[in-house]
């Protein structure tokens, strides 16, 4: 008999092997990141089918803005399109979308399109998709610290009452459940300041496939690594 697959609730996905896939083809590195636009959205979709609550998807961190120009300006172009083309069909699949990331820099009309994607979905409760679009987990909890600090000098907190529960209140997604997988396609084996937060007891799964080839397949074999972990969370069994 087969043993029963534990789901994770929460899956973050670090989207990696665009460039390496289009460089196997001789192809620009935005062509790259073309291709694996629709990957997210099969994944999303199968994701729901499997009982998945949330994923969390790394699509430009903080770090990105040392690549080109060229490649920097696709890539700020290519989220505005693809929120506009893809937010009405994964409104319909039920999907509630957020924007995890920072506002300096980030173009204004991508902010634009991720409040829009936002409005529109916000009350959606099959599935939650975080994009996390100008994300760093240091500056996330820096971010959180700086809030935190404002709110000790108005005497909204006290800092000796300062614990875990008062620093969630102040990230990006308070409401956020803990990640239980992280998944990174592309062999790379780190997690590039990816929800460091968040993901302090995930199980972490690296597969090796460049994001581009992933598939509802692979996703699901990804859970099923999952599902053959032992979480103990400091616990002795
Ligand atoms: C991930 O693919 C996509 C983004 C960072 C936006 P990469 O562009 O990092 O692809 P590789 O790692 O160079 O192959
Ligand atoms: C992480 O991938 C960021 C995204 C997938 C958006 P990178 O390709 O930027 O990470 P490093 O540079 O290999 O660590
Ligand atoms: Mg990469």
């Amino acid at each position: 008999m087969s043993k029963k697959i534990d789901i994770p609730q929460h899956i973050a996905i670090v989207m990696d092997g665009n460039g390496r896939w289009a460089k196997e083809r001789g192809l620009p590195r935005t062509a790259g990141h073309q291709a694996g636009e629709k990957v997210l959205f099969d994944l999303v979709e199968a994701a729901i089918g499997f009982g998945v609550k949330e994923i969390s998807a790394y699509a430009f961190s903080t770090e990105n803005w040392k690549r080109s120009p060229e490649e920097v300006k696709f890539l700020m172009g290519y989220s505005r399109e693809m929120l506009r083309t893809r937010r009405d069909s994964l409104n319909e699949m039920g999907v509630k979308i957020q924007w995890l990331g920072r506002p300096q820099r980030l173009w204004k009309s991508v902010i634009s399109e991720l409040e829009e994607a936002q409005e529109l979905t916000s009350k959606n409760k099959k599935l939650t998709l975080n994009m996390c679009v100008n994300y760093g987990g240091r500056a996330e909890i820096v971010d959180a610290a700086t809030e935190l600090a404002r709110d000790v000098k108005r005497g909204k907190v006290k800092a000796d009452s300062i614990n875990e529960k008062t620093l969630e209140k102040y990230l990006y997604s308070p409401k956020m459940r803990d990640v239980d997988m992280f998944l990174r396609s592309s062999g790379e084996q780190r997690t590039s300041n990816f929800l460091p937060w968040q993901t302090s007891y995930a199980e972490l799964v690296f597969m090796d496939v460049l994001w581009p080839d992933m598939t509802p397949e692979l996703l699901w074999k990804a859970i099923e690594i999952y599902s053959g972990r032992e979480r103990r969370f400091g616990s002795a069994q």
